[in-house]
C-alpha cells in the first residue's frame, strides 16, 4: 500500500515540474509569452497533404516573369542550374541509373514541399521575400517545366496538395531502414559489428577531387 501511495506521489510530482518550471520562468520575468502575430510568422510549414498552405494562387504563364527575375541567375533560365547551382527541371528516368539527376520534377515527391521549400529558403540570401501569390505562380512554372501541369493551370492553395508528382512512389513511408541493426531478428544493443560495403560513392559523383600526382 505504502509503495503505491509512493509511486503516486512520485507521479504528481513528475507532473508539476513543467508547471513549476514555467512558472519560475514568469518569476524572473525572462521572456515573453509569444503573440499569435509573432507564432504566424514562423508558422510556415506545408505539409504533403497541402495543410498550412497559405490562401493565394498562381499559374505558370505569370509564373516565368518571377522566375525570370528571381530565379534565373543562378537556376538558369530553363532550370537547367548555371554553373554548380542546383538544376531544377528533367533527369526524368534518371533516379536508378549510375548518376540520377535528382530534381524537382524528377525527383521531389510532393508540390507543396515544393511551395513550403521555395517559399522558406528561396531566393537563396533573400529568403521568404517572395508573396505567397509570387510562391505559387514560380512553383507552378517549375511544375510546368517538369510537364507535371499545363501552363494555364491556377495552383492555389486547395489544389496544391492533390498534384501527382511523378517520384512519389518512390518514397517508402514510413521509413521502413531499422534505426538499429537487427541480429537474427533482434535489436542489437552492443558490439554490432555490422558489415560495411564501402562503394566509394563520393568518386562517382566527383565531389572528391583528384589530386594530382607531381
Ligand atoms: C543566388 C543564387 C540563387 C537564386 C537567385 C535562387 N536560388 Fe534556389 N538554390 C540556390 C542554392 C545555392 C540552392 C541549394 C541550397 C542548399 O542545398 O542548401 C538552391 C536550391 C533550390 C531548390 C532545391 C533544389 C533541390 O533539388 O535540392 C529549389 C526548388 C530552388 N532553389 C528554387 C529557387 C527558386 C524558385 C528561386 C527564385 C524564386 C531560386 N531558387 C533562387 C541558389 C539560388
Amino acid at each position: 500500500m505504502f509503495a503505491l501511495v509512493k509511486k503516486l506521489l512520485i507521479f504528481l510530482v513528475l507532473l508539476a515540474i513543467p508547471n513549476f518550471i514555467t512558472a519560475e520562468e514568469r518569476k524572473f520575468n525572462l521572456g515573453k509569452i509569444a503573440t499569435k502575430t509573432e507564432i504566424a510568422g514562423w508558422d510556415i510549414d506545408v505539409r504533403p497533404d497541402g495543410l498550412g498552405a497559405p490562401l493565394g494562387s498562381g499559374s505558370a504563364i505569370k509564373g516565368e516573369e518571377v522566375y525570370a527575375e528571381q530565379c534565373a541567375s543562378c537556376h538558369g533560365d530553363f532550370g537547367e542550374g548555371l554553373d554548380r547551382w542546383p538544376e531544377l527541371v528533367g533527369g526524368e528516368d534518371s533516379l536508378d541509373t549510375h548518376d540520377p539527376v535528382k530534381t524537382t520534377g524528377s525527383y521531389w515527391p510532393y508540390a507543396s514541399t515544393m511551395y513550403d521549400y521555395i517559399y522558406r529558403a528561396m531566393p537563396f540570401g533573400v529568403a521568404q521575400s517572395l508573396t505567397h501569390d509570387e510562391t505559387y505562380q514560380v512553383v507552378a512554372y517549375l511544375l510546368y517545366m517538369n510537364e507535371i501541369i499545363d501552363e494555364d493551370f491556377v495552383l492555389n492553395d486547395k489544389n496544391i496538395g492533390k498534384i501527382k508528382m511523378p517520384n512519389v512512389e518512390g518514397f517508402l513511408m514510413p521509413d521502413p531502414r531499422p534505426d538499429i541493426a537487427n541480429v537474427n531478428g533482434n535489436p542489437c544493443m552492443q558490439n554490432c559489428n555490422t558489415p560495411t560495403k564501402i562503394i566509394g560513392k563520393a568518386r562517382d559523383i566527383d565531389v572528391t577531387p583528384e589530386e594530382e600526382k607531381s
